[in-house]
């Protein structure tokens, strides 16, 4: 049976496998998502076909139902923007399942019974009987000394991963959430005095409890039971430390980094419980949480250090009221017309698309203007929004063709042979200041190029800052054209003035 199980588990690692590898394209999403669904069901399958106790599968059933009921009614009732918050709450799932593992694991390792050493027995009868107190306790008498340090130091950084990963996703769920009153859920960074000192005083503490976790633990119980819970406390209050000390704007890639630190956790839980099936799954998590932090902080042209240290995400309006020129203005219905006589079209949505809700608007004008046999195209930025992928999915949302959604590479050498370019809600990512001014906070960004096309159209409600709070050039360039009002509204007028 034992083998057959681990066929289960190997098949379910590569199923995961091709799970991320579809979840890369839009095109492959569905399959990548049916990938994962049957992954996890042959693992499911596998793991209660191996619980040899009817008891053993009454827990698993009975846990089953209800977590099944709470993943089922979540996924009916959650809104596509609350989506963040709900991955940060399941987040701290996995994190408080791994600091549970962790403690279980260690009462199972912990000795039994104390040790009595004769007054004549010889040092090397002693460091026998120490060896064997070490293994000779329940369930693990075949493990030596080395394993059982091992396995020591897997329930002690599991325990501490996944005690961050729980107080961190519960305050990033706060903070998005926004509906709580204390100081570590409001947007505003935490700044309390001294603050990266408390966080090295954290690890430094947690370090120095893992040397005396090691030393004492198959001796006794008390004093190691007792680093662990200290150490657990401390990790609780980093957890919500570190993350409520980071602006409410940068919870996205804050979310992808506990996707991270909750995939280690679930792999060191894996180690705990010898499960090959859950150190993959983990590590596939982990790894993946880990590079889609750092292609979102590339994106963002910030530095991984400066998001997880804290305090940017508040938006300062900085430069915000800079003298930049005259801004010229262009009523919806002018627009209708200029777009009638374009022959090419590029649309860069940003977060104010996502905030007017304008994707179903914008899907009907790209199909009038296509029935017209004008080429539209989108061109998407990656850290357009709030989200990875926030754009794609608006637009996939409102049935606009994948072929048409084009990356930002591969679409920015276009924008000069391009008529009409419709700056939707986007402000950071379309501004040239990115690459024209060094000392701009945005500097060295990589930007959507509008700027080269013909005519440019920017919808937003005010000459309001975007997410870098920083001013943009683009707005007072001869071919641009502000249009004024809330997107979802300015593109349902052009909508009624295409016909
Ligand atoms: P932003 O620079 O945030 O600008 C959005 C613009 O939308 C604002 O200027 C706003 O202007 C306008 N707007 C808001 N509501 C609107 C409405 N109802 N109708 C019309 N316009 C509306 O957007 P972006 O270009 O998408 O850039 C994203 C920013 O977020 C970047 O700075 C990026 O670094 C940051 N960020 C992104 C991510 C990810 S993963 N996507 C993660 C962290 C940070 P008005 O107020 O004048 O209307």
């Amino acid at each position: 049976m034992s083998g057959l199980i681990h066929v289960a588990y190997i098949i379910s690692a590569l199923l995961f496998i091709l799970s991320l590898a579809g979840l890369s394209k839009q095109e492959t999403a569905k399959l990548g998502c049916t990938s994962g669904i049957v992954g996890m069901t042959i693992a499911l399958l596998a793991t209660f076909v191996g619980v040899d106790t009817v008891i053993g599968w009454v827990i698993i059933v009975i846990a089953m139902i209800v977590g099944a009921a709470i993943g089922l009614y979540l996924a009916a009732k959650v809104e596509m923007t609350q989506m963040p918050e709900l991955v940060a709450m399941l987040h701290s799932f996995v994190g408080l399942a791994a600091v549970l593992v962790g403690f279980n694991s260690f009462i199972e390792l912990m000795p039994s019974s104390s040790i009595t050493v004769s007054a004549n027995a010889s040092l090397q009868e002693v460091a026998t009987i120490l060896e064997q107190a070490k293994g000779a306790v329940a369930g693990h008498a075949e493990l030596s000394a080395a394993e059982i340090n091992i396995h020591l130091v897997e329930i002690f950084l599991g325990v501490f991963i996944g005690a961050v990963t729980f107080t961190g996703s519960i305050v990033a769920y706060g903070k998005l959430n926004g509906g709580f009153s204390l100081a570590i859920f409001k947007s505003k960074p935490l700044m309390l005095p001294m603050r990266h000192w408390l966080n090295v005083a954290a690890l430094v503490v947690s370090f120095a409890l893992l040397i005396v976790f090691m030393i004492t633990a198959g001796n006794d119980a008390v004093i190691p039971l007792t680093c662990l819970i200290v150490m657990t406390a401390i990790a609780f209050l980093f957890g919500i430390h570190l993350v409520a000390s980071i602006g409410g704007a940068d919870m996205p890639v804050v979310i992808s980094m506990l996707n991270s630190y909750s995939g280690w956790a679930a792999a060191a839980a894996g180690f705990m419980l010898s499960n090959d099936l859950l150190i993959v799954t983990g590590s596939l998590v982990g790894s993946s949480g880990a590079i889609l932090s750092y292609i979102m902080c590339k994106a963002m042209n910030r530095s991984f250090m400066s998001v997880i240290l804290g305090g940017f995400g508040n938006a300062p309006a900085a430069a915000a009221d800079e003298e930049q020129g005259e801004y010229r203005e262009m009523k919806c219905n002018d627009v209708a017309e200029l777009l009638k006589n374009a022959s090419s079209v590029i649309i860069t949505p940003g977060y104010g698309m996502a905030v007017a809700q304008a994707q179903y608007p914008v899907a009907e004008m790209t199909a009038k203007l296509r029935a017209k046999g004008v080429n539209v195209r989108f061109g998407i930025h990656p850290v357009a929004g709030r989200l990875p992928g926030h754009m794609n999915v608006l637009l996939a949302e409102a049935k606009v063709p994948y072929d048409i959604v084009l990356e930002m590479d591969e679409i920015n050498d276009d924008f000069s042979d391009t008529d009409v370019v419709l700056v939707i809600g986007a402000n950071d990512t379309v501004n040239p200041a990115a690459l024209e001014n060094p000392n701009s906070p945005i500097a060295g960004m990589p930007v959507l190029e509008v700027w080269k096309a013909k005519n440019v159209v920017v919808f937003k409600r005010s000459m309001n800052t975007g997410y870098a709070g920083v001013q943009n050039p683009l707005f007072f360039k001869e071919n641009t054209y502000m249009c004024f009002g809330d997107a979802k509204k300015s593109v349902d007028e052009i909508v009624k003035g295409l016909d």
